[in-house]
C-alpha cells in the first residue's frame, strides 16, 4: 500500500492501493462544502478493502464510507480514513419467469444503473436522475414518484467493520422505512456496502400513480416505454430540482414529517390546501416539508451563503463557499420557523460526517 501526500484528484484517477493524506473532499460532495479527509482511498474488491481497514485499525482511525456524496454534509475536517467504492460491475445472478436478480457494484453511478437496468428488467424507472451511487441507495432507501428502492432490493452485501465479516442482508434484515434503514441505525458507521442485489421484474408495469406522471401519460399517443418513462421522470426532476452540477445541493434537505391525524386536522382548519398523504398507521399522516417551509416564508430565502431553493423549498442550496456551520445555521432557522408556525418538527435528511466546530 502506498501513502501519498495531499493531492486533489478525482476518484477515477486514483488506484485502489494508494492512500492519499489530507485529501480534499470538496468535489466529492454534491453540497460542495469545503472539506478534507485525514486519509482517503478507493477500493474495487474486498482484497483492496481489507488492507485499508487493517491500516486504519493500526492507526486507530475511524472509517467513513463515501458514496456519491449526495446525502452528506461534510465538516471541514473528516478524521481517519474515508473510503469510496469504484466497483461498477454488473452481474446477472439468476433469471426466473418473473424476476431477474442482478448484482451491481456499490460504486456504480445510480442514474447510469437505472438507465442500464431496463436491459435486465423493470421497477427502477421512477428513480431516474437521483444523484449518488448504487451503494448509497439502500442507506436512506431512496424514493421518488411512488417508488422506494426497497421494493426492488433483494439483498445488500457488505463488510461489517466491528466483526470483520462479509455479510449479505436480506431485504427484511435491512429494515427499510421512509428514508431509513438499518444502515442509518444499528449498523451506522459499521457497515461498508460493497454491492446491491436487485430483483427486477421481467414485466414492465409502470407506476404512474404520481400526479405529474399520470398527466404525462395522458398526453402520450403510444404506450409508455421503460426508456420513455425514465426520460419523463428525468424531465420532471430537472424542472423542479436544482442540478447539483450547477447549483450545489444535497437533494431534499428535510424528511416529510409524519404527524398525528389530530395535529394535521388542526393545521388543516387554517390551511385548507395543505398537502397530506396517508401512511401505514391510520392515526398518522405525512405532511409535505416543502409546503411547510414555503408557508413559513423560507422558499427562495437565504441566510449567508446558503438558501432554500426558489422552485423547491425542500432543497437547501450552496450559493458559493458555504461551510457546514452555514448549513446548520439555516437548518435551525427553518426548523424553528416551521415549529413556531405549525408545531411540526422537521428532521434533516442528509447525514453529518466529520468533526463539527
Ligand atoms: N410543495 C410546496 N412548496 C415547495 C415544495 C413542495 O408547496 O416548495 C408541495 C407541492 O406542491 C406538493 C407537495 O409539497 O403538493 C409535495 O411536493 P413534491 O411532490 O415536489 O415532493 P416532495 O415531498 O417535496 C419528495 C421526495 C423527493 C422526491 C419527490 C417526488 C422526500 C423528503 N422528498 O419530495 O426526494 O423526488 O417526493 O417523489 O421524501 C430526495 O430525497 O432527495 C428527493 C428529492
Amino acid at each position: 500500500m502506498t501513502f501519498s501526500a495531499g493531492l486533489d484528484e478525482s476518484s477515477s484517477s486514483i488506484t485502489p492501493a494508494t492512500v492519499l493524506k489530507n485529501h480534499s473532499l470538496s468535489h466529492l460532495n454534491t453540497m460542495g462544502l469545503a472539506a478534507s479527509a485525514e486519509a482517503f482511498a478507493v477500493f474495487h474488491s474486498m482484497s483492496d478493502l481489507l488492507p485499508l481497514l487493517d491500516a486504519a485499525a493500526h492507526r486507530h482511525w475511524p472509517v467513513t464510507v463515501l458514496g456519491g456524496g449526495s446525502n452528506v454534509l461534510l465538516a471541514d475536517r473528516v478524521d481517519g480514513l474515508v473510503v469510496q467504492s469504484i466497483n461498477a460491475d454488473i452481474e446477472v445472478l439468476q433469471v426466473s419467469s418473473d424476476n431477474v436478480l442482478v448484482r451491481v457494484g456499490a460504486g456504480k453511478c445510480w442514474h447510469d444503473w437505472v438507465r442500464e437496468s431496463v436491459q435486465y428488467g423493470h421497477g427502477l424507472e421512477n428513480l431516474a436522475l437521483i444523484p449518488g451511487s448504487v451503494g448509497a441507495a439502500p442507506i436512506q432507501n431512496i424514493g421518488a414518484y411512488g417508488v422506494e428502492v426497497e421494493q426492488r432490493i433483494d439483498s445488500v452485501i457488505g463488510f461489517q467493520i466491528s466483526t470483520r465479516q462479509l455479510r449479505r442482508l436480506s431485504r427484511e434484515e435491512c429494515r427499510f422505512g421512509y428514508r431509513d434503514s438499518i444502515f442509518k441505525r444499528e449498523l451506522s458507521g459499521d457497515f461498508i456496502v460493497t454491492s446491491v442485489v436487485f430483483s427486477l421484474s421481467r414485466r414492465f408495469q409502470p407506476n404512474l400513480s404520481y400526479g405529474p406522471l399520470a398527466d404525462w401519460e395522458s398526453r402520450q399517443s403510444v404506450p409508455v416505454s421503460p426508456l420513455g418513462l425514465i426520460e419523463a421522470v428525468s424531465a420532471i426532476r430537472a424542472s423542479r430540482l436544482p442540478d447539483p452540477a450547477t447549483i450545489p445541493n444535497a437533494g431534499s434537505f428535510f424528511k416529510n414529517p409524519i404527524v398525528s391525524q389530530a395535529l394535521a386536522q388542526c393545521i388543516g382548519l387554517e390551511y385548507a390546501d395543505m398537502p397530506c398523504y396517508p401512511v401505514d398507521d391510520p392515526a398518522c399522516c405525512k405532511l409535505a416539508a416543502g409546503w411547510l417551509i414555503e408557508q413559513a416564508g423560507w422558499k427562495g430565502k437565504s441566510l449567508g451563503k446558503v438558501g432554500m431553493h426558489t422552485r423547491q423549498a425542500l432543497v437547501m442550496v450552496n450559493q458559493g463557499g458555504a461551510v457546514l456551520d452555514d448549513v446548520l445555521s439555516l437548518k435551525c432557522r427553518v426548523q424553528s420557523a416551521v415549529y413556531e408556525q405549525f408545531g411540526v418538527r422537521l428532521e434533516a435528511e442528509p447525514v453529518i460526517v466529520g468533526r463539527c466546530r
